[in-house]
């Protein structure tokens, strides 16, 4: 299968980030054909400062590594080294309809939290359909806010496959992880945007205080709660093992466990998960040439894929390539 996924420059990554996305990308690396990419071009809709964008372009390289990405089984690469992307979104946009990008969930809640209005967010999922037809890709792992636009580019693919009664381009399908919508410390879905975000690779003491200051309600330590209403138990619920949870679910029935020493194991459990990562992140960032020579490695092994089916559709729609 070829598996294909991109991450936003855009910010730091979060507990989110990781088990809605990542978390898979990690595990599908092995037995599938994977390209994983860093959003650089999406991310320029939001972040429009160049050393901010190469630092945080960077970052994600970094975590992705610090992570488990094993970058000689999966082409990690930059999404701007394979600029086929931007004449394919061309390409796509001149068979696709306005109303289906007015419909995007993702482009009204961005407008409504102030981003400007620009083409680039509009035609954002035009770019992101091309990111993945351009790899043939079967399936694409990602979070649950992503399906809609994955399921634009199903469309875009039939709109092209239509146009040009071809084949050239193949019909990609979402992947979710059990844990499609990871909730932030406030209880809403946890998102950079709402500044209510774990982050993986914040020092220990900072991390700690992010996570014992999860809203809770002020039922007292004795009282019988509820752990379906309770945001330490939703974080808790997806780092700890099926028996750990089970057993807490009945001491919060039970009353006698208060917020604060549930809190205190989710501080446990995420040292357990990314302690070990954070460490290796470091060894990896001291390494001033290691994260581009991953890059530019995997931009290769992606320009050779992307160049076939780029061949497949110019082919289809006419468009020829000037020998010499
Ligand atoms: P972004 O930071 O918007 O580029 O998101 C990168 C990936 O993380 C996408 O696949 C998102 O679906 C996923 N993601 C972001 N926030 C969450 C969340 N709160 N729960 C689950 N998945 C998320
Ligand atoms: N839009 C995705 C996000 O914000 C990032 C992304 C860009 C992506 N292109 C993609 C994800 C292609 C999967 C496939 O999370």
């Amino acid at each position: 299968m070829r598996v294909l996924s991109g991450i936003q420059s855009s910010g730091k990554l979060h507990l989110g980030n990781y088990l809605g996305a990542l978390k898979q990308h990690v595990e599908l690396q092995h037995g599938n054909k994977c390209f994983f990419f860093i959003a650089n071009y999406h991310a320029l809709t939001t972040v429009q400062d160049a050393e901010r964008q190469r630092m945080l372009t960077r970052d994600v390289a970094l975590d992705y590594l610090a992570l488990g990405l094993d970058p000689h089984q999966a082409a990690l690469f930059r999404q701007s080294d394979v600029p086929d992307v931007c004449e394919l979104t061309w390409i796509l946009s001149t068979v696709t309809g306005r109303g289906l990008l007015e419909r995007a969930h993702s482009y009204k809640d961005k407008i409504s939290k102030g981003i400007a209005p620009s083409m680039g967010l509009m035609c954002y999922p035009i770019l992101m359909a091309a990111d993945i037809l351009i790899y043939d890709s079967d399936i694409v792992p990602v979070g649950r806010d992503q399906v809609q636009h994955i399921e634009m580019a199903q469309d875009m693919a039939g709109y092209f496959n239509n146009t040009y009664n071809c084949e050239a381009l193949k019909r990609p399908e979402p992947r979710l992880n059990e844990a499609f919508i990871v909730p932030g410390i406030d209880g809403q879905k946890m998102s950079k945007s709402y500044g209510n975000t774990i982050d993986l690779f914040d020092s220990p003491k900072a991390v700690r205080k992010r996570i014992m200051s999860i809203k809770t309600d002020s039922t007292p330590v004795e009282a019988p709660k509820h752990p379906e209403q309770c945001n330490v138990f939703a974080i808790l619920k997806l780092m700890a093992s099926p028996e750990e949870v089970e057993e807490i679910a009945a001491a919060y029935r039970k009353g006698g466990l208060g917020y604060g020493t549930v809190k205190k194991r989710v501080v446990e459990l995420f040292e357990e998960h990314f302690g070990p990562a954070r460490e290796r992140r470091a060894e990896l960032a001291a390494d001033p040439d290691l994260v581009e020579d991953v890059l530019v490695d995997g931009a290769k092994r992606a320009r050779a894929a992307a160049a076939q089916v780029m061949a497949r559709v110019r082919d289809a729609c006419g468009l020829m390539t000037a020998r010499g």
